[in-house]
């Protein structure tokens, strides 16, 4: 069976609750797409909000963190409990701003992944080299190993329906977007080492996304490809270009 593309937008520290309405009022009407499953990631004090706004279309509102505990002393943190009562369904994890600037590693995320999947929720795993990684040649060895510590423990059924986004580090943000042959040959690199890891059945339902500066026009090819099953979008998200790129065909 054919895997429903996924296209995501990721706000990260963007739009206050109200900037966050009128927002997904004005994206609403620009991304209908039935073909595709559409997600808003956003700031955890917008998801409430953004949801109300939300009601009655195809957008699933969903969050861009969360920790691995359920509950406790954990000033600050938000909990997989509180994401599933808000109707949260879809949860970035280990986003290499999160690993870079929150002191997230491999080992967290695992941790994240297990509990997300303890609680309902569809992890969005992301992965990806730094340009150095990149030019040292060692960018498939690196993504192996954080593919196979993400999903320590996890079962061959919750891996099926988890999401892994690769996006490499050097094309966030800064309008580098990869090539499509560098893109897909990671994700088909990822989908090999799902593979390994379970068997073909899983590496065939797992969807796999592509991240990094994709814009309306570089989306169409990308997502063309056999083994990029749709984009995790920052800053072209919040943009009604966002409506674009869920309608890239
Ligand atoms: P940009 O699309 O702004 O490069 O961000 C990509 C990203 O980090 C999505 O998670």
């Amino acid at each position: 069976m054919a895997r429903k593309k996924i296209i995501a937008g990721n706000w990260k520290m963007n739009m206050t609750p109200s900037e966050a309405v009128s927002l997904v009022e004005t994206l609403k009407p620009l991304v209908v797409n039935d073909e595709v499953d559409v997600v808003f990631c956003v700031p955890a004090i917008d998801i409430i909000p953004a949801m109300e706004a939300a009601k009655g279309t195809n957008i699933n509102i969903g969050a861009e963190n969360m920790y691995f505990e359920e509950k406790g002393a954990y000033t600050g943190e938000i909990s997989p409990l509180m994401l599933k009562d808000a109707g949260v369904q879809y949860v970035i994890i280990g986003h290499s701003e999160r690993r870079e600037y929150f002191a997230e590693t491999d080992e967290t995320v695992n941790k994240k992944v297990l509990k997300a999947f303890e609680h309902g929720l569809t992890p969005i795993i992301c992965c990806g080299e730094s340009l150095t990684q990149r030019e040292q040649g060692i960018t498939l060895d690196w993504i192996r190993q954080q593919i196979k510590i993400a999903f320590l423990n996890v079962t061959a059924d919750q891996a099926k329906t988890a999401v892994i986004a690769y996006e490499p580090i050097w094309a966030i943000g800064t309008g580098k977007v990869a090539t499509t042959e560098q893109a897909e040959e990671v994700c088909a690199a990822i989908r090999v080492c799902i593979g390994e890891i379970y068997d073909q059945a899983t590496a065939d339902a797992i969807r796999i996304q592509y991240g990094g500066s994709v814009s309306a026009s570089s989306a169409p090819e990308l997502f063309a490809q056999p083994n990029i099953d749709g984009g995790l979008v920052g800053g072209a998200s919040l943009k009604p270009d966002f409506g674009k790129i869920v309608n890239y065909k």
